[in-house]
């Protein structure tokens, strides 16, 4: 849907569902839940045979853990009345649980995110061909998803992982130093038949040691400041709002360096996700929605859309982008 910043057409088309990510339970309708890894063991990692280069930037890993913010004590089971679009601050991000949006999303390499690697993959390692280094790189709203990180590691000095919710925070922090089993998995998918990952032995290690988890907010996301970056599933999972959508797509690519190279990807149609039983909000947006708003504000690459729809109920397909700021 391409409308304006109109909020009315959303409240009429927004039934409860999920956005990538979740678990699905859905309030209203049956799980479509993919079951977890069967293979994936939890604990640190694949046997890694050969001895990881060093890095060349290696700050230390710090979390700006605070307290997490009051979270309602009930759960919340359902989408908000048709009368109530949630904006971003409407919701208790704090409640986000981690450990199920991990099993639902990332406990084994899905074919969506096989495809999704491929074109962002390519993506970065064409741009950083003639070996550009690139000091600074950010994943806005992190979650529980580590291969954005992973795509940008043999590019950049150092990674921040930037998140709202004080619970995919910590779980970040854990994972880096005893990562997940199925991210050898991912890694083997964006490291396969590309020279600049397949150099890297320790990943893992590597990505340790170069990225901090930071507590922060798209909306105040600091601008011009970061050599490459990536955003998966947040513009269009955060907010009811299109408006919200737009703002926070637009902040993510300013917070780039000219022509500094990006990889974004969205919930195509989603109608708001379910984790836990608890629901959160998203809007609505299709590619033309995300070209028209990176149009204003990046050199497009490529925008392509992946089909997706086993996930959960409630969306049609998952959109990537792919292209550098203006
Ligand atoms: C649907 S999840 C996507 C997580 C992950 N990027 C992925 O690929 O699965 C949306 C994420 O955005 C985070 N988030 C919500 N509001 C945010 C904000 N204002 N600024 C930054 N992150 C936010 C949530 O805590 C959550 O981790």
């Amino acid at each position: 849907m391409s409308d304006p910043d109109s909020n009315a057409s959303l409240a009429a088309t927004a039934p409860a569902t999920a956005a990538r990510a979740t678990v699905i339970k859905d309030a209203a309708s049956p799980s479509k839940s993919i079951p977890p890894s069967k293979a994936a063991p939890q604990s640190k990692a694949a046997p890694q045979s050969k001895a990881a280069p060093p890095s060349k930037t290696v700050p230390p890993s710090k979390d700006t853990r605070t307290q997490p913010e009051a979270v309602p004590p009930s759960k919340d089971m359902g989408p908000p009345s048709k009368d109530v679009l949630p904006g971003n601050a409407d919701v208790a991000w704090d409640a986000f649980d981690s450990e199920e949006y991990f099993q639902h999303n990332y406990g084994q390499l899905l074919r969506e995110d096989r495809e999704i690697i491929q074109i962002v993959a390519d993506h970065f390692q064409r741009y950083n061909a003639g070996k550009q280094w690139r000091d600074k790189a950010i994943d806005v709203g992190a979650g529980t998803n580590l291969y954005p990180a992973l795509a940008m590691l043999p590019f950049a000095g150092h990674v921040t992982l930037f998140e709202r919710a004080f619970t995919n925070r910590t779980w970040l922090t854990k994972q880096l130093s005893n990562p997940a089993g199925s991210w050898w998995q991912f890694w083997e998918a964006i490291s396969s038949g590309r020279e600049a990952y397949e150099k890297i032995n320790k990943p893992f290690d590597m990505l340790d040691g170069r990225a901090s988890v930071v507590k922060g907010n798209v909306f105040a996301l600091e601008q011009n400041a970061y050599d490459m970056g990536t955003m998966f599933f947040v513009s269009e999972s955060i907010t009811t709002r299109l408006d919200e959508f737009r703002r926070a797509t637009k902040l993510f690519v300013g917070s780039l360096t000219t022509r500094a190279p990006f990889a974004a990807a969205f919930m195509r149609n989603s109608s708001g996700y379910v984790v836990a039983g608890r629901w959160f909000p998203a809007c609505s947006i299709d590619e033309n929605d995300v070209r028209k708003c990176l149009a204003e504000v990046a050199l497009i690459d490529d925008i392509q859309v992946v089909d997706s729809h086993d996930l959960r109920e409630g969306y049609r397909g998952m959109i990537v982008a792919t292209g550098r700021k203006k």
